[in-house]
């Protein structure tokens, strides 16, 4: 018996020392700054019960895609603070404050960003709706000349509102509208006395499939790609960078689709509360297919949707990472209990640049100032460097 008692209280001792371990690790893994939130935040003035871990950044995995040589950006947080430091006023003097369907603070501050960290000696964009983001690069590099791609012309949006046109803009609008893949680039570079590709950044908002995007400036010879929308596993209209990196070998990526899981469970709680959360069930459709969008390739904006088998979402990748130096994702610019957004899940995401508790940042930087519609936009931007 009293054997039996000591190893009783052993393998109690060796029980609660198990959970201090996994306490600490917890601590560890996920700093303070994101564990706290305020139990008052309310949506739609009704007070939300949330699940405990609510506000834990990359809970269930934040696929990415690696570099074939390992290599990573040069800028650090350290940076991207100093960034937001300047581009805060700048965005309040956007000239058009409710760019409703296109970018909204996050990623307009990671565009300008990148484009004044590359310096680049031209700049493309795909996918111009009424100009900001042609705003937004004009803001990052003042003499730079840039080449706008869009069906519509942000001239006609004028006639009803605010919009942009750039004075040292080429657009391939209106009637003289091509797509990126049909604009015969070489003629194009020559024109600007481009020699070397890679000091230009190609920056797409088009909502075109991200693989034939980035086929496409392969073999146009560019190498500094930035993807505006870069939509989660079972979300969004096109097909993304982080659909196609969403693998098993990536941490937290594949899904096994399993009702009974890990994942099924803390999907489902937080469901409820973010926007864009998916349970498993949506994540994974009926025929347990969870890859792209319940196994769907989806493009142009959700009009041309093609099913691909899982032996192609794994020829994708090993595709994608075969031509990569570096993949980026952009963090959210602040935590939720700061920006108060509601849409993307934190658990697929990286850690905020500026953490949840940290009131004093988020002030000091004067995203206070700012409306808290203009961070509900963010979608994992991500930034590609090829090397091919
Ligand atoms: C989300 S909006 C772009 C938002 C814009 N970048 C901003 O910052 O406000 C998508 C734009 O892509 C345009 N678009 C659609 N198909 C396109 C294509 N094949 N090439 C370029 N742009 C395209 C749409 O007309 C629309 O203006």
């Amino acid at each position: 018996m009293v054997a039996s008692h000591r190893v009783e209280r052993a393998r109690a001792g060796v029980g609660f020392g198990l959970l201090l371990a996994l306490l600490l690790l917890g601590l560890l893994a996920f700093p303070l700054a994101d564990r706290l939130w305020t139990p008052s935040f309310s949506s739609s003035s009704r007070i939300v019960e949330l699940p405990a871990n609510s506000f834990e950044f990359g809970i269930l995995g934040v696929p990415s895609c690696r570099s074939k040589i390992g290599a990573a950006v040069d800028w650090s947080r350290g940076d991207l603070v100093q960034g937001l430091k300047e581009f805060v006023s700048i965005y309040e003097r956007r000239p058009i404050p409710n760019n409703l369907y296109g970018m909204g603070f996050d990623h307009s501050f990671g565009l300008w960003f990148m484009a004044h960290w590359l310096q680049p000696q031209l700049m493309i964009e795909s996918g111009a709706f009424k100009g900001h983001s042609t705003w937004v690069l004009r803001q990052a590099m003042p003499n730079c000349p840039i080449i706008s791609i869009s069906p519509r012309h942000p001239q006609r949006y004028l006639q009803k509102g605010p919009a942009y046109v750039d004075k040292n803009c080429e657009y391939f609008a209106d009637k003289k509208f091509l797509d990126f893949g049909s604009i015969q680039w070489d003629k194009v570079m020559d024109g600007y006395g481009i020699k070397d590709r890679s000091k230009v950044l190609v920056f797409f908002d088009d909502h075109q499939s991200e693989l034939r995007r980035v086929k496409q400036a392969i073999k146009a010879g560019f190498k500094h790609l930035i993807f505006e929308d870069n939509y989660d596993t079972g979300t969004g209209d096109h097909f993304c960078l982080r659909q196609i990196c969403d693998q098993f070998h990536i941490e937290g990526g594949g899904h096994s689709c399993s009702e009974d899981s890990y994942e099924a469970r803390v999907r489902s709680a937080r469901k409820g509360f973010w926007e864009k959360a998916l349970d498993i069930k949506e994540l994974c459709g009926s025929n347990i297919m969870w890859w792209g969008v319940q196994g769907e390739m989806r493009d142009n904006f959700s009009h041309n949707n093609t099913a691909i088998s899982y032996a192609t979402h794994v020829e994708n990748v090993q595709f994608l990472e075969s031509v990569l130096d570096i993949y980026w994702e952009l963090p959210p610019v602040a935590g939720p209990t700061l920006t108060h957004q509601r849409r993307f899940d934190p658990a697929r995401t990286s850690h905020p640049i500026v953490a949840n508790s940290d009131n004093h940042l988020f002030m000091q930087l004067g995203l206070d100032r700012l409306n808290k519609s203009v961070f509900n936009g963010y979608t994992q931007m991500a930034y590609l460097r090829l090397g091919y």
